[in-house]
């Protein structure tokens, strides 16, 4: 069909916005055609740009030129219809859409551009084919889900920015074209065309630079920073990703929590949810005790000891080890599993870290009635709720190194409990799919708060715990090399109590850093850091870097510390994951525009690709691929 010209004709009016009180109003509207349907003599349109859907009516008597092209449009034109907004007719009400009560009443009609079909449809809710939707990135942005969750985005980091701004801190760019840095994963590296044989690397995150900027005297820096790792993508992981990233000088941990909690609260308020501050604190230890992990979902209850449940000879009976943690959990609501249940769960079940589990307590209190009594009563399970028992295994004792957690906490103990933590998210995770997202039925929600006030599982998708993680190891077993490496970038500093022992007894030094979880998620990570050269190589010597070492990876950065640095410290979010979490998404890609696969490729832009061979000879590069 042939298009029309905007000419001279300006928007008046989003299509959203539009209400029964603009009854009467002359109005100009542009967007993309959602749905058409054809009655005859009348056509209407649905008219969608970022702020919703308005109905225009296309009435032969009335307009019937733009009725004639109301005929040819097809859904994903561009057109732009003039006319008067009017109230609907009483039976016309469409009570689900925000502007279901008026329509317009077009006068012209203007076809802007014409469509090509896409594979799926911006007005379809849910399309199951995310390669589709990824190559056709353009067409599934539209969505007005995907429309909402940018707005989103761009609400809770401008509210984040103007927090830190308010709350002293600067917002300094650092460079892209840079070092190596610290932060474990591979490096994506940018070869260099004026200089042979020599490659910038794209920063993992701006760590030393902003450690660079408190010497430098900037006292409080902040950046909305894109950071690039290779390294394996998950739901939660992306190559490139963005880091709510600050260093402040002269810090204690609590200054930092204390800015951290500002920040999140007023970017959480952004999307309508109130955090309440400070959060709960738990030591990396307590957190293995009483989740398993060190990312702890307090959406559900934790792990509790049942150890006193039973006496020695019950545990000799049931083939438990008695001298490590026998732990309960439960899930609240999901009553007792079936047989094939059960068994469906069983490979979700690490058995290779020497624990075992009962989760059939029909049969447990067959034998040990009053043990299993005790279990649920320390658990403190309703009957709905369901238990599962996890403990020692003697017949499967774990070797000694058979886990990277060094600690205070016997490496077999945290086997238990880590087992134990991980089968509990798991089946979280799976009965949280049944319960939509951790949204329970009404009637399960009443008997829990009924039962316990403070359930935390109450308020489903929209309940969100953070908890700050602090005594961390400082450093792990690295099994493959033999030697201890830092479980955190090497600029971490050590808890001052615990420096005495950082070459006697390495495994019992905590790291002067703090994690920050949420819903069982890592939300971000930092520390104090080494402001001190002689402690900064005490590190390098107990980790075994050699001083050529240091100097090659981070010898600008050991300068720059012996020029009055102060003593610092700070941390980094991940931004993609707060909005993530907010968004109620499962993936970080539905919160950024253009994600790569789980694959790493970028879909829509074919990325990545090879280059021409002059390209490559400039660079001075030649690929060695065995064909
Ligand atoms: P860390 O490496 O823990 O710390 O990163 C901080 C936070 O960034 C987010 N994050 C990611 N998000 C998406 N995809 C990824 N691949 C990814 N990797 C990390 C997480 C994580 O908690 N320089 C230190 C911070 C500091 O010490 O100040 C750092 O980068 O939410």
């Amino acid at each position: 069909m042939s298009l029309d010209f905007l000419g001279n004709l300006e928007r008046t009016h989003l299509c959203g916005d539009l209400r029964a009180a603009d009854a009467g109003k002359q109005v100009v509207l542009m967007g993309w055609v959602n749905r058409r349907r054809d009655h005859g003599n009348l056509i209407f349109l649905d008219l969608r740009d970022r702020s919703g859907i308005a109905q225009i009516v296309l009435d032969a008597e009335i307009c019937p030129e733009g009725h004639k092209k109301g005929e040819q449009v097809r859904p994903e034109y561009v057109v732009a219809a003039i006319g008067k907004v009017r109230r609907r007719a009483a039976d016309a009400i469409n009570p689900k859409m925000p502007t279901g009560e008026i329509e317009i009443e077009a006068t012209e009609l203007r076809v802007l551009n014409d469509a090509r079909l896409a594979p799926f449809s911006p007005a379809e809710e849910a399309i199951q084919n995310e390669e589709v939707r990824l190559k056709h990135r353009y067409v599934d942005l539209r969505r007005a889900e995907m429309q909402r969750n940018f707005r989103l985005r761009h609400e809770i980091t401008l509210a984040i920015r103007d927090d830190l701004s308010q709350q002293g801190f600067l917002e300094i760019e650092t460079p892209i074209l840079t070092k190596s840095t610290p932060e474990g994963a591979r490096d994506f590296l940018v070869p260099s065309r004026v200089h042979p044989g020599e490659f910038y690397a794209l920063p993992q995150s701006p760590q030393i630079f902003k450690q660079i900027l408190m010497i430098s005297g900037f006292d409080r820096y902040f950046q909305i920073a894109r950071c690039f790792r290779d390294e394996d993508l998950r739901a939660d992981r992306q190559l490139e990703f963005t880091q709510v990233d600050l260093e402040m000088s002269f810090p204690r941990q609590e200054t930092v929590f204390g800015v951290v909690e500002q920040f999140l609260k007023a970017g959480f308020a952004a999307a309508g949810v109130d955090l309440p501050a400070p959060f709960p604190r738990i030591s990396y230890d307590e957190s293995l005790r009483q989740y398993g992990t060190d990312k702890p979902d307090l959406r559900l209850p934790g792990l509790v000891d049942v150890r006193p449940a039973f006496r020695d000879e019950d545990l000799a009976k049931l083939q438990i080890d008695p001298a490590l943690p026998v732990v309960a959990f439960r899930i609240p609501g999901v009553g007792e599993l079936s047989r094939k249940e059960r068994e469906d769960n069983h490979p979700l079940f690490d058995i290779k870290k020497g624990a075992k589990f009962i989760d059939d307590f029909k049969r447990l209190a067959k034998g040990f009635p009053d043990q299993a009594a005790k279990v649920r009563e320390l658990a403190a399970a309703a009957e709905e709720d369901f238990v599962l028992i996890v403990a020692g295994d003697p017949a499967h004792p774990v070797k000694a190194s058979d886990t990277k957690f060094p600690g205070r906490l016997s490496e077999r103990e945290i086997n238990v409990y880590a087992a134990a933590g991980n089968f509990r998210s798991e089946l979280a995770k799976k009965y949280a799919e049944r319960h939509g997202a951790f949204r329970l039925t009404d009637e399960v929600v009443q008997k829990a708060a009924a039962r316990n006030p403070g359930e935390a599982l109450l308020d489903g998708s929209r309940a969100f715990h953070p908890i700050w993680l602090t005594d961390f190891p400082m450093f792990e077993y690295d099994l493959a090399a033999a030697k201890w490496v830092p479980a955190h970038h090497p600029f971490t500093a050590p808890i001052e109590a615990d420096m005495p022992n950082l070459v006697s007894d390495p495994a019992s030094v905590r790291a002067n850093c703090y994690d920050l979880a949420m819903n069982g998620l890592e939300l971000g990570s930092g520390s104090i850091r080494i402001h001190r050269k002689d402690v900064q190589q005490q590190i390098f010597a107990s980790l075994g870097i050699t001083d050529e070492e240091a100097r090659a990876r981070f010898g600008f950065f050991l300068d720059a510390l012996d020029y009055g640095t102060p003593p610092h410290g700070g941390i980094a979010l991940g931004l993609d994951r707060i909005v993530m979490l907010l968004a109620g998404a499962p993936s970080l890609r539905e919160v950024i525009a253009f994600p790569k696969t789980a694959k790493a490729i970028d879909l829509m832009a074919d990325a990545p690709t090879p280059v021409s061979e002059q390209q490559l000879k400039e660079l001075h590069l030649r690929v060695a691929l065995k064909s």
